[in-house]
């Protein structure tokens, strides 16, 4: 009788976060420390990637080509060169889908991350992008702020994709993070529909001097700077109709001693920054009080910048 070739069970996590940063539109993101994905995996002898489970939402599909975490986890196999092995994964959503914190990309690093151990790592951390990358363009777009930090920790920005060079900043050591999700449901790809082709140039001089004063900021430990730098003159002012109560949330937060306000990602979620735990949790309040002014109820996570991005919590490897 043939032996099986099922191994134990493995499970990694994977960071929510937070794209763009403000201006930065698809080049800056971060990983937060409060929230992420986890994910559960084996080896088993059926050839391919089966879901056996998804947990933490409704009406994600077990259909591995229908999923970030199944997609990104058979092109690592392809990858890897190792089509003729079968894994099987168990998905623990953490992160709300279409929140604007990086839910399909922390599911696909969590996906690729996981196979890449079972594999025995033939592949390295940043060849691992290549199918999270494919993966988020399956369901969001083709960008890579949210699945390279998801992936590496930190504040990473992407100076290009084809090919793809990152470019590691520096973590301030004071930044706390609030992070404010409405229930209310924005989509990806719905949010960039919105976005326009063209821009004025006077537009793109005010955008590329803050995203330089960020880098900056991020560099010098300058949490004041940083949250200035956050502005956006070219994405906010289209999205942020999309988000209902934003612009009195993100006062709200900026009379309550925020640094800055800016959307998350592709929205809703907005996060604030400051250096103090206590000014984040009135922060926190304010910006919830915000959106409960035009009835939508939210969550708060306040926390700091994870530089760990993905991990093994338990298998090979810890
Ligand atoms: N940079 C992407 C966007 C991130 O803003 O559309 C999506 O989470």
């Amino acid at each position: 009788m043939a032996r099986s070739k099922k191994s134990e069970w493995i499970e990694v996590f994977a960071p929510a976060t937070v794209a763009n940063c403000g201006p930065a539109f698809d080049t800056i993101g971060f990983s937060l420390d409060t929230l992420g994905d986890c994910l559960e995996a084996r080896l088993v002898d059926k050839p391919g990637v089966h879901i056996a489970e998804i947990t933490g939402t409704k009406g994600l599909s077990t259909d591995p080509t229908k999923n970030t975490a199944g997609i990104a986890a058979q092109e690592t196999l392809k990858l890897a060169k190792s089509l003729s092995q079968g894994v099987e994964i168990r998905l623990h959503k953490q992160i709300p889908q279409g929140s604007g914190l990086g839910s399909s990309a922390a599911s696909a690093v969590a996906g690729a991350y996981a196979v890449n151990i079972l594999l025995g790592e033939p592949l390295s951390q940043e060849e691992l992008l290549e199918p999270c990358l494919a993966a988020e363009c399956a369901v969001s777009g083709y960008f890579a702020d949210n699945v390279a930090p998801a992936l590496l920790g930190g504040f990473v920005l992407i100076q290009n994709l084809k090919p793809l060079r990152l470019v590691r900043l520096p973590v301030p050591d004071k930044l706390i993070v609030t992070a404010v999700t409405p229930d209310y449901v924005l989509l990806t790809r719905e949010a960039r529909a919105v976005l326009p082709e063209k821009i004025l140039l006077k537009q793109a001089v005010r955008q590329w001097a803050n995203i330089g004063a960020l880098v900056a900021a991020l560099h010098q430990n300058d949490l004041k700077l940083l949250g200035e730098a956050m502005e956006d003159f070219i994405i906010e002012p289209v999205r942020a109709p999309l988000i209902p109560g934003f612009d009195r949330m993100k006062q709200a937060a900026l009379a309550a001693g925020a640094l800055g306000c800016a959307i998350s990602g592709a929205g809703p979620t907005a996060f604030a920054i400051t250096d103090d735990l206590t000014k984040a949790e009135k922060i926190a309040q304010r910006m919830q009080a915000g959106f409960a002014q035009v009835s939508l109820k939210s969550q708060a996570h306040i926390g700091r910048v994870s530089t760990q991005g993905a991990r093994c919590l338990r298998g090979k490897n810890r």
